[in-house]
């Protein structure tokens, strides 16, 4: 039976979802949360659309029988091949997906936006609708960054990746970070692109609407002390873990 003590459920490929669980943690401290990472499959953003619907179906599954009363698909990529159809399978608790801030980004003053996501996001419908409803005075481009999650997820070095990738992009003055393994990479997207640009991130919003969904049913955390558990369907939980600790102490260095 679903209480308000019961935990929110968080999904990603892997590790990127770390990202948005830090801003969900920050924005309701008191809840319970489990997070899983599905490292044996990661990267998702080469995969087909039909194999990132059936892993984010196992992975929601997974969650709901743990008891999760609400799922936040923290992954750009399942949020465009799965949401719909998570939200069909599961019409009574809140799911929440992340999205590229593609919105904030066309409403800033920039007027030169790179898009990076990954292939299967930038290729899907719901993409396509974003970039189209929020086209007007600013120019959002689309920029599918094929190997780059799966770099990060890996731990491996960047800094070249991005140095070609910006060289080949020409003058941006804003860069949407569509895919939530990007966060962790921030720095040296910066430094890649060598002049100041406003960076835009999905998780703010994505935790606020979630905030907004749990209080609207009635499930928010009465209070105390919230928890947070881990699963790597690779088995390595504690990978997971110990990537979260590092992530909190980076993106929140007070929290
Ligand atoms: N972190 C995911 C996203 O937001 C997926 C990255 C991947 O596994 O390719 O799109």
């Amino acid at each position: 039976m679903i209480k308000n003590a019961s935990p929110i459920g968080v999904f990603d490929s892997g590790v990127g979802g770390l990202s948005v669980l830090a801003e969900l943690v920050r924005q309701m401290p008191n809840e319970n949360y489990i997070y899983l990472g599905d490292r044996k499959n990661a990267p998702y953003g080469s995969r087909t659309t039909d194999e990132v619907l059936r892993l984010s179906e196992e992975n929601a599954k997974r969650l709901v029988d743990l008891g999760a009363k609400c799922l936040v698909i923290a992954c750009n990529t399942a949020t465009a091949a799965a949401a719909d159809s998570l939200r069909r399978t599961y019409a009574t608790i809140p799911i929440v997906g992340i999205e590229p801030a593609v919105k904030p980004a066309a409403h800033s003053a920039c007027r030169r936006v790179a898009v990076l996501a990954t292939p299967r996001t930038v290729e899907s419908a719901r993409f396509s609708e974003l970039i189209r409803a929020n086209s007007g005075a600013c120019e959002l481009i689309p920029v599918p960054c094929p190997r780059l999650a799966g770099m990060i997820e890996r731990g491996e070095d960047v800094r070249d990746y991005l140095s070609e990738l910006f060289a080949s992009l020409g003058y941006v003055d804003g860069i949407v970070l569509g895919c939530t393994h990007y966060p962790f990479v921030k720095n040296e997207i910066l430094a890649a692109v060598g002049r100041a640009v406003e960076i835009f991130d999905g998780a703010v919003g994505t935790a606020a609407q979630t905030k907004r969904r749990l209080d609207a049913a009635g499930l928010l955390a009465d209070g105390g002390e919230g928890r947070v558990s881990f699963i790597s369907t690779d088995g390595d939980d504690a990978y997971i873990e110990k990537f979260f600790k590092e992530v909190t102490k980076c993106l929140f260095p007070k929290m």
